[in-house]
């Protein structure tokens, strides 16, 4: 099957691009569950952008170089923050609605932000912005989506990429799409940790992809913990969204003490990293809980009407009870190293989204900017678009043959469990070399039992998985390699940051089967 545009993913990366590239030629969308299934769509917090006339481009870029701890690159920052109001003007007229205050768009702050600057619709930002843009690509005659359909991997050609191999998992058939230029936009990571606010769905597959066919990964040590997730025994690690500390709610201990004023003078909207050890830290002694109930039933059932009704699930009334948190992974600030027009180190092979490290976040994400950079980034690629069409759909180079196989599910359900346990407890918010050495023993023990599996043909479980142990490694070995702490990477080992020797990024490219490791 041949197309101009193969796009693999459907978060708000691929969704935005693709309907921006679909005047320019013909779209495939694959994407492994249905369309509405991402990252996107769990996106409570919302979107920053500078809208008010006291806030400018320059704080925020401030705001977000101060939170990505000497690793952002000011330049793509500042094209972020600059392209901000156009990225939403763009969100409008997909039919996007964000809450509004006396005919003004609402702002809300989040931690890290020196000022409200937090569009959203009300607790269900990703949601609205996904629903608008599957409606529109729903009615494009360009788009075609394909659900359910798992991209194995990138199909390359003379160094260059020429498409994607396809297992159709319903109908348990693979093909090979073709295309001019192919994007990854595979959302994140979260689901390599037994806890995390992501949906089964993020295993990192774009990452692992991408490293295969030669592609430079970078920044792969900083993984962001959200410091507030539902904490109840049988519930999942629902994200409590950082816009109720911008709200106003207060974090205390199992005493009813508030603590965080002890460790940062930004309190609760202090950067997630040192929200997220302080909680781990004082869970050690006890509960801890997030506090909105001074907000008031009203005020709480209007702006997080979905959050409320989550807990209830959980028998957690959030306008009359105490929140239990925990911190749980939330989004990886590295991935496939791209410029600003999504390009990859691999020809005819874009990126965009959270499986990307486009620079912005360094070694922590300023809250709301990932959403923003989806955007901004995937539009600015769709403008280059246009060059990709002159390439030629290559001829097929000769493919050996992928087979699906009825792979047996228990030993895999284990692996998968024993791999996000593992990463919780060794690579998971405090970090130290022993524990590092540990997982890179598990990992590479874990290998061993998937080998096991390689040769009789694949499904979609063993497929996820590989990917998993492979994005688990990566992160695995350059938190092992940074021999200090910096933004969400924190070792007690190395417990300070380290500007003389690690003002630097840490990159991986895959030749021959081998990883290759160097500093950038
Ligand atoms: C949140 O609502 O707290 C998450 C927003 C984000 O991760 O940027």
């Amino acid at each position: 099957m041949n197309t101009d545009f193969l796009v693999v993913g459907s978060g708000i990366a691929g969704l935005n691009f693709a309907l921006k590239v679909a005047n320019y030629g013909r779209v495939i969308i694959v994407t492994k569950k249905e369309i509405m299934e991402s990252n996107t769509n769990l996106a409570q917090g919302g979107i920053a952008t500078v809208t008010r006339k006291d806030d400018s481009v320059q704080l925020h870029i401030k705001d977000t170089v101060n939170v990505g701890s000497g690793l952002s690159n000011k330049r793509i920052v500042k094209i972020l923050a600059e392209k901000g109001p156009e990225a939403i003007r763009n969100l409008l007229s997909f039919g996007v609605k964000f809450d509004k205050e006396n005919d003004e768009l609402h702002l809300t702050t989040e931690g890290g932000h020196s000022m409200a600057r937090v569009l959203h619709s009300g607790d269900s930002t990703g949601r609205e912005i996904e629903q608008s843009m599957t409606e529109s690509i729903r009615k494009s005659k360009d788009i075609e989506v394909f659900e359910d359909c798992f991209a194995i991997d990138l199909i390359l050609k003379n160094t260059g990429c020429i498409g994607a191999r396809i297992l159709d998992i319903k109908n348990r058939k693979m093909c090979d799409i073709f295309a001019r230029v192919t994007i990854l936009a595979t959302g994140g990571i979260g689901y390599i940790y037994q806890n995390t606010t992501n949906p089964e769905i993020a295993t990192g597959d774009g990452i692992a992809m991408a490293l295969r066919a030669g592609a430079k990964i970078e920044d792969m040590e900083f993984v962001q913990f959200h410091p507030t997730t539902l904490n109840k025994l049988g519930a999942p690690h629902f994200l409590i969204s950082e816009a109720l500390r911008g709200e106003g709610a207060i974090l205390v201990n199992a005493r009813g003490e508030r603590f965080m004023l002890g460790y940062d003078n930004m309190g609760e909207l202090a950067p997630r990293d040192i929200i997220s050890r302080t909680i781990f830290n004082e869970l050690k002694n006890g509960p801890v809980y997030l506090d909105i109930r001074h907000k008031g039933k009203g005020f709480i059932l209007d702006r997080f009407p979905m959050i409320h009704q989550e807990c209830l699930k959980y028998d957690v009334d959030i306008t009359t009870d105490l929140i239990p948190v925990s911190p749980a992974a939330h989004y990886i600030c590295g991935g496939i190293k791209t410029n600003e027009y999504g390009e990859t180190t691999v020809a005819n092979l874009l990126a965009f989204g959270e499986c990307t490290c486009t620079g912005v976040h360094g070694a922590n994400r300023l809250a709301s900017n990932s959403l923003l950079e989806s955007v901004v980034f995937s539009s600015l690629g769709a403008q280059k678009a246009k060059n990709y069409l002159k390439n030629e759909i290559e001829a097929p180079p000769q493919q050996k043959e992928t087979a699906f196989a009825n792979i047996e599910t228990q030993e895999l359900n284990y692996i998968k469990a024993e791999l996000r346990n593992a990463m919780w407890d060794y690579v998971g918010i405090i970090r130290t070399e022993e524990k590092m050495d540990l997982m890179l023993r598990k990992l590479e023990h874990l290998n061993r039992r998937l080998d096991v599996f390689g040769g009789t043909g694949v499904n979609t479980q063993f497929l996820e998985i590989k990917n998993m142990v492979t994005v688990a490694n990566l992160i695995t070995k350059a938190a092992h390699t940074r021999k200090e702490s910096r933004g969400t990477h924190y070792r007690t080992d190395y417990p300070t940051t380290d500007d003389k020797n690690w003002l630097k990024h840490i990159c991986f490219e895959q030749r021959e089967e081998k990883l290759h490791t160097f500093f950038t």
